[in-house]
């Protein structure tokens, strides 16, 4: 059941400019913040010299022109004293920024929107920034040519932010280092519905628009949040535990979809089951026809699907709210984290659900005849720790060896003692940020009579198809 991306690495080669805006002057103390926060992939996403800890949107959108016209309110808290910082923004016209509610000056150069506050900020001080800004929000093409951003669709629009689509449609600190709380609020025509990540919290129509309120408490990676506008059949449930579930289903699959998502909740207590209680406060799922993206991901809460999704995409998207948005990684290197748990949810799922164990599906990867991926050699193309390049990080290698180094892990401590660990690990980082390292500390640590050095040098860090013993 294939997930990724519909469309095949382009192999484009990042042209890395750094360092173009430095922006010294501004007579206050201290520097300005970076451009970026060295991420080995993006370089430039996400920003130095604060963290932010909560987003307030206010959103308005207009079919004709695809127009989003806004204010993003950013609330940080600044990490050194600060005469300049930046924030990523790509495209849409910024018409006004305040820090402190005293007017800014700024500049823009790409994705870099840099604010020189009237005032010099301290560090430890907790700041707010409003920038106002308009237009038509852009489509991104990721390095491995599928699309990401703003992505209009028949009836409305969706914003899909891995792994940088989120600058398209709102100003931030976009890299999964920094997560926050945020508010959405978001007006649309009458008639049409705003869906975004954790709760709603208010409807209010008046004039023929209507304004939606979503409340996100837990922190948030900008990658996963989302808004989905559209006509959409609306469902609400809840699960065993009394998880409040919320989906947004396009009229055009909600037959087929109906069906798969009856199964949420069940799929949602499994999870809880297996790796311990869901991380946030509601669930759900959002099913649209974005035109060109053909992948489903996993924004915080309800993942968004391109279509009605198959039972086991259900229940990977879902078992990245555990890994990924509750345990989100630290850079774009460990993306295996996400991805290699998120497909062993599904070997789990298949092997306690009357399918293939995850013994059987491993070995068959091994052999090189598994029905997935369609090139089985394939998942030997690189190590799962360390993909060559950001065309690469949603490759075979790091969904199928990634979950291929969990079942090593499971063959060498046992059922039991891997179930306390993969619990473990999701309780230990939960709402926090994680990277390699901190995942083979863990697991070592949680089973020291064990050798896990051949596991992590050749499943892990190694090139080629590891050998069995
Ligand atoms: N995370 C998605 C999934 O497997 C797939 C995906 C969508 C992705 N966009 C991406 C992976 C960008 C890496 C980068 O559920
Ligand atoms: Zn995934």
């Amino acid at each position: 059941m294939p997930r990724r991306r519909a469309v095949p690495p382009l192999g484009l080669v990042l042209t890395l400019v750094l360092g173009l805006t430095a922006c010294g002057g501004g007579g206050g103390h201290g520097g300005p913040g970076a451009a970026g926060v060295g991420d080995p992939y993006f370089p430039r996403s996400g920003n130095g010299g604060y963290d932010v800890t909560h987003y307030g949107l206010t959103l308005a959108w207009e079919p004709r022109g695809n127009r989003l016209t806004g204010t993003a309110e950013i609330t940080a808290r600044a990490g050194q004293d600060l005469d300049a910082f930046h924030l990523d923004l790509l495209g849409m016209d910024v018409t006004d920024v305040t820090v402190q509610g005293r007017r800014a000056r700024w500049s823009r150069s790409g994705q870099e929107l840099t604010v020189r506050p009237r005032d010099g900020l301290p560090e430890g001080r907790t700041f707010r920034t409003a920038v106002r800004y308009a237009g038509s929000p852009r489509t991104i093409t990721d390095p491995d040519g599928s699309e990401e951003g703003w992505l209009p669709t028949a009836d409305g629009a969706l914003g899909l932010g891995e792994p940088t689509g989120s600058m398209a449609w709102f100003p931030g600190d976009h890299h999964p280092a920094d997560k926050a709380a945020y508010d959405v609020r978001i007006t649309v025509p009458e008639g049409l519905t705003a869906v975004s990540n954790g709760e709603l919290t208010s409807t209010t129509t008046v004039n023929g628009r209507t304004t939606y309120v979503w409340h996100t408490a837990e922190p948030m990676a900008s990658y996963v949040a989302t808004l989905a506008i559209g006509r959409y059949t609306v469902t609400r449930s809840a699960t065993r535990r009394g998880l409040p579930v919320y989906t947004a289903v396009d009229p055009t699959e909600a037959k087929d979809a109906g069906k798969v998502l009856a199964g949420l909740p069940g799929i949602v207590d499994w999870e809880e089951d297996t790796f311990g209680p869901y991380p946030f406060s509601s669930t759900g799922a959002i099913v649209d026809r974005p035109g060109d993206a053909g992948y489903a991901l996993e924004t915080q809460n309800r993942p968004v699907f391109p279509g009605a999704p198959d039972t086991g995409t259900l229940v990977h998207e879902l078992a990245h709210q555990w890994f990924g948005d509750s345990v989100t990684p630290k850079s774009w290197r460990d993306m295996w984290l996400n991805e290699g748990f998120a497909t062993y949810a599904e070997w789990l799922w298949q092997e306690e659900h009357g399918g293939d164990t995850a013994d059987e599906i491993f070995r068959a990867l091994y052999r090189g005849d598994y029905r997935e991926p369609a090139d089985n050699a394939q998942v030997w193309a690189f190590p799962p720790a360390d993909p060559p390049d950001a065309a690469h990080i949603s490759d075979p290698p790091v969904y199928y060896r990634g979950a291929m180094v969990l079942h090593t892990i499971r063959e060498l401590v046992g059922d039991a003692a891997f179930r306390r660990i993969v619990r473990g690990w999701a309780a230990r980082y939960r709402h926090r940020n994680a990277d390699t390292a901190d995942f083979t500390a863990y697991v070592e640590k949680a089973a020291p009579d064990r050798d896990f050095g051949p596991v992590w040098d050749d499943w892990l860090h190694g090139a080629g198809r590891p050998r069995r013993p």
